[in-house]
């Protein structure tokens, strides 16, 4: 097999090319999945590999990956070798390597469909097909050259994969995915919603979005195109995963990331709208980015976007940078010249300063629409996500209802126990003949992971939660066991219960 040119592009490469591969037949489909999965070509074994979820650039391979897969494959190659070097990489692989490793049929489709171009000793991909969880996903070459172009449809990046951790997952009729892109959440919506739409304002992504429901074998999804809710007026839908162009800049620079409206304008945009395009209980979950601006509490400033919306808004700030920070690093994706680093950071600074940004938060916005008072709820992530937690997430707007909604009467009558997997880590130390305690800090790792210290009457007002009688009873055996009048017992006991359930740490039984 072939040793030479280490070169992991080829001169040849198209430029960007504005062809899109042609949607494949149920059975070419399902060959296409069932050679991936023979060949074990899934996130996790690409992840043990590589260290990687996300693809790399293929024009900037870091140099670890250009040592191994970056080259020539040797004799020792796999089919999982020839799939990640052409469709995770995004590089050439020699056709006698790939014609020896990969079933004829497979190399067909692909030749035919357009998602390989042959030079007569190589097979180029034109795009990736990642590996997302159970299904695959085609989108252009992941090339910092092609970032320019304004119809380039990116692959699998980190928010994508942050969104698709905390989407609800459970049945519903209508799901759209906005800003879809290569429709990344619209598919993986696809087994749990009757039907689904991808909307984008590229109509290359929209090509996409249906290459990759026919490759994944679904035919509930429908692909439009348009500006931001455009291609849907007048339709609602019960459940809207959006991972919207949110990066704020002086100019936005590509289309497919950065805020084209001032500021975080995009995002206050869409979530303006989104209301009258949900259901009554439909939820809108986004992943983005806003600014806290001097003077203004940043919290008034998203409730202020949501008044009079009809929805409970429940917000997950991850991560909070100060200007010159969220500059440096934003542009350093992107910009490896220090000399345009440095001129495009101080024209970003300039901005922000001119703008009266103080910071940029990134994070998660989740929004109801249900009739009656709504609420509004921060909570703080403390570590990325990466598992599913779907159904902690639904559970959080049910806790939230319960602790937030309308009068105490419905809290007082629930069920609660305490959430299974929880762990409480004590500290103390020794002075004078005897331990005392420094802390009791309680943890929960499933779902949104939480860490909170409480104190002995908090542990106390715990171990009364077993499910078994109502949450009334519970605050007066607390009141009677700390010696505290009922009366103190069930208004302090309240706030608890109120921040406990919230937290996740209590739940409800649904008895
Ligand atoms: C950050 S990408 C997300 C793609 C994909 N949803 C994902 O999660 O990987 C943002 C997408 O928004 C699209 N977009 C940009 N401006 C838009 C607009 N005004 N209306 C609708 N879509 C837009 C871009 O074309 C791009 O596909």
């Amino acid at each position: 097999m072939d040793t030479d040119s280490p070169s992991p592009l080829k001169d040849s490469d198209p430029v960007f090319s504005d062809k899109t591969p042609t949607p494949l037949g149920a059975e070419e489909a399902k060959l296409f999945r069932d050679v991936c999965q023979a060949a074990g070509y899934t996130s996790p074994r690409l992840e043990e590999r590589f260290g990687l979820l996300v693809p790399p650039p293929s024009d900037r391979l870091p140099a670890a990956l250009g040592a191994t897969l970056g080259g020539r494959l040797d004799q020792n190659a796999t089919p999982f070798d020839v799939l990640a070097k052409a469709f995770f990489l995004g590089t050439a692989v020699a056709a006698e390597t790939a014609n020896a490793l990969l079933p004829d049929g497979f190399i067909r489709i692909c030749l035919q469909c357009g998602l390989l171009v042959s030079d007569g000793t190589d097979y180029c991909p034109t795009a990736l097909v990642a590996p997302v969880g159970t299904a695959l996903l085609a989108s252009d070459l992941q090339r910092i050259e092609y970032q320019d172009e304004a119809q380039f449809v990116p692959a699998i990046c980190d928010a994508a994969l942050h969104l698709n951790a905390v989407a609800i997952r459970q049945p519903v009729g209508r799901t759209l995915d906005l800003c879809s892109g290569f429709a990344l959440h619209g598919v993986l919506s696809c087994p749990h919603s009757e039907t689904v739409v991808a909307s984008d304002l590229n109509p290359r992504a929209e090509a996409f979005a249906r290459f990759n429901a026919a490759l994944n074998g679904f035919d509930n999804l429908r692909a439009v195109t348009g500006e931001l809710f455009d291609a849907v007026k007048g339709e609602r839908f019960n459940l809207i995963l959006a991972n919207p162009p949110f990066v704020i800049s002086p100019d936005a620079m590509t289309t497919y990331r950065f805020n084209p409206i001032e500021l975080d304008g995009f995002v206050r945009q869409m979530l303006s709208q989104a209301a009258d395009h949900l259901e009554e209980g439909g939820i809108l979950q986004t992943i983005c980015e806003w600014v806290e601006v001097q003077g203004q509490d940043w919290q008034d400033r998203l409730r202020g976007w949501l008044a009079d919306s009809g929805c409970d808004a429940w917000i997950l700030p991850a991560n909070r940078q100060l200007p010159a920070s969220y500059a440096r690093n934003t542009l350093a994706q992107t910009i490896s010249d220090e000399a345009e680093l440095a001129a495009q950071q101080a024209k970003w600074e300039n901005y922000f300063q001119q703008q009266r940004v103080e910071a940029i938060q990134g994070g998660l916005i989740f929004i109801r629409r249900r009739s009656g008072n709504n609420w509004f709820d921060v909570t703080q992530m403390t570590k990325p996500i990466r598992q599913p937690i779907g159904d902690a997430i639904a559970r959080g707007f049910s806790n939230r209802d319960l602790a937030l909604g309308d009068g105490e009467d419905a809290l007082l009558a629930s069920r609660l126990t305490v959430a299974n997997g929880l762990r409480q880590v004590e500290t103390s130390h020794w002075k004078e003949f005897r331990w005392l305690r420094d802390s009791i800090v309680l943890h929960l790792d499933d779902g949104l992971p939480v860490s909170i210290g409480i104190d002995e009457y908090v542990r106390t007002l715990l171990e009364t939660f077993d499910g078994s009688r109502p949450v009334l009873e519970c605050l007066d055996r607390f009141a009677n066991q700390v010696g505290l009048a009922i009366e103190t017992g069930r208004k302090q006991g309240t706030a608890m219960v109120r921040s406990l359930l919230k937290n996740g740490i209590l739940v409800t039984t649904g008895r």
